[in-house]
């Protein structure tokens, strides 16, 4: 696993770009409006919020919004260098197990920034998800 640091300005950046995200959040049902925002091996910037549905199940978190439109904007090979993820209400919010899963397809050596429960953590997704599942074993 490799160690790639964020600059101060990486970091500025997508942070911002996620407290942005959080204000296109559709929470009616949760008012737990959250935002991502994604920085790709390439460079680039995308960003997502939650989106919720009458049909509690069929809610989508913001990670995989952003991460889904990054691969549909730059292509099947992008990679994950950096995740951000705030809340609106500014309570702690760690990416869920499902969205760990997909950051680890897109990004397994991504950087991941969210609010914990005592401010911003800054942890590799190995971290947060050790031994998440791979086709390794597929024939
Ligand atoms: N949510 C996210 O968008 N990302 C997460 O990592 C955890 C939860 C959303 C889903 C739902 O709309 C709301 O937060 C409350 O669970």
């Amino acid at each position: 696993m490799g160690q790639a640091c964020l600059t101060n300005d990486e970091r500025a950046r997508i942070l911002k770009a996620a407290r942005h995200a959080v204000k296109h959040a559709y929470a009616p049902y949760s008012n737990f409006g959250v935002g991502a925002a994604i920085l790709t091996e390439k460079g680039g910037l995308f960003t997502g919020c939650n989106i919720e549905n009458a049909s509690y199940g069929l809610t989508v978190c913001a990670e995989r919004v952003a991460i889904y439109s990054a691969v549909a904007q730059e292509g099947s090979n992008m990679r994950i260098r950096a995740i951000a993820v705030v809340s609106e209400t500014g309570g702690d919010c760690p990416p869920c197990g499902a969205c760990r899963q997909v950051i680890s397809e897109f990004g397994p050596d991504a950087i991941v920034i969210f609010q914990g429960y005592e401010g911003t953590e800054e942890l590799h997704i190995s971290e947060l998800l050790p031994k998440g599942f791979t086709r390794r074993g597929i024939t």
